[in-house]
């Protein structure tokens, strides 16, 4: 206890980021991943039809060519079914097994009851702690550290983290600035308890957040500053709304300031990284990253083409890709890094 007071108060005394792994009992590893993206396509062509914008300039300026939309019947815990159903899969667990869910999203089912609650009752889970977090698309690094800690702390043995949205929804299709940009996916992890000798954990993770700059990418609509109402609905508070310009250059900054801790935290060089998973929001802001780095783009996981920014969904969903596809195995140190809204940002190092 005092030990941990003491590793609290010189954290906020050097005001770097408290590391679970000065008070870790036990490591944490991912015992599975799993993913899902819904069959409806919406291109760029689709997009020329709708907004005043073109093909060519969203591809060259983006990256981006297809992005995935939800079927109508579907809501954001569907898609977070499917990805979990595969992630136990591979973790050889069943829902039974689960401690805990974590469900990253800011496109909830709803605002209450949680779409964590939402989803235990689909996956037919026990009696487990089941809670949402809001960090946007930093979101699922949020969650997958939360999880770590529980492990580490040796109170849960198999958390569930899941990264799914449903952003087309929130979506003005007037707004090109935007609305190009966005889709919908759901991601999930297992991360389980690392038995004594296991060389696959999770190193460190170091999470931020700068409230001063919140305004950039706003969607007011709901909560207790504009509740529902004509006014704010002739207003457009339902939809996301964003500063893209000045985001651009934050996110390059700050995933590259989180991607230099975990490396300096844990004495290893771009070198030692064999997979860099940035969060999936533009082709080059995940260029400008690996660029600072020194990081060859072989070695940066890149999903944007077909899926867009799904938010809290992306590093979810392009790991569980590139483990599917043979890119990434076991043994391998894999760096994830994310920012969003908030504005939150933050990196995660592990050992698959
Ligand atoms: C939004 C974003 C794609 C815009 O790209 P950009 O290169 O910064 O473009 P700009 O905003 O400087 O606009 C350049 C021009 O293209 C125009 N433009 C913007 N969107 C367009 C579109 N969809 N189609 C065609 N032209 C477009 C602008 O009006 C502007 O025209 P002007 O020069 O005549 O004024 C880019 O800033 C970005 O990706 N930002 C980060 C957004 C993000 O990641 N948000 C999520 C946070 S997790």
């Amino acid at each position: 206890m005092f030990a941990r007071l003491v590793a609290i108060m010189t954290a906020a005394k050097s005001s770097r980021p408290l590391n679970s792994q000065m008070t870790a009992r036990y490591n944490c590893r991912v015992a599975g991943t799993g993913s899902y993206l819904p069959e409806r396509e919406l291109t760029n062509f689709d997009l020329e039809k709708m907004v005043e914008t073109s093909d060519q300039w969203i591809t060259e300026r983006t990256g981006i060519r297809s992005r995935r939309v939800a079927a109508d019947n579907q809501v954001t815990t569907d898609l977070a079914l499917n990805a979990a159903k595969n992630a136990l899969e591979m973790a050889q667990m069943t829902a039974r097994d689960l401690d805990a869910i974590i469900f990253a999203t800011v496109s909830p089912d709803q605002l209450m009851p949680n779409s964590a609650c939402v989803l235990q009752k689909k996956l037919g889970a026990r009696d487990i702690m089941s809670l949402d977090i809001s960090a946007a698309c930093s979101g699922f690094i949020y969650g997958l550290s939360i999880a770590n800690d529980m492990i580490a702390a040796g109170s849960y043995k198999n958390v569930l983290v899941i990264g799914a949205e449903i952003l087309t929804r929130y979506m003005n299709y007037k707004d090109r600035d935007t609305c190009i940009l966005f889709g919908d996916a759901g991601g999930a992890v297992v991360a389980t308890r690392a038995d004594d000798g296991e060389s696959s954990r999770i190193y460190s993770h170091h999470l931020h957040a700068d409230g001063t700059i919140s305004d950039l990418f706003v969607f007011k609509m709901g909560g207790s500053a504009y509740p529902f109402s004509h006014e704010n609905l002739d207003k457009g508070y339902h939809y996301m709304n964003m500063k893209g310009r000045e985001i651009f250059k934050h996110a390059i900054r700050t995933m590259s300031q989180s991607c230099a801790e975990a490396l300096e935290h844990n004495k290893m060089s771009g070198a030692d990284v064999d997979w860099i998973i940035p969060h999936q929001a533009n082709i080059r802001i995940i260029d400008g990253v690996a660029k600072h780095f020194g990081i060859p783009t072989s070695k940066v996981i890149i999903e944007i083409e077909r899926m867009g920014n799904t938010s809290a969904a992306t590093i979810p969903v392009s790991l569980d890709r590139a483990v599917r596809d043979g890119r990434i195995h076991r043994g391998q140190n894999i760096l994830l890094t994310a920012f969003g809204a908030g504005i939150t940002s933050g990196s995660l190092l592990m050992r698959f």
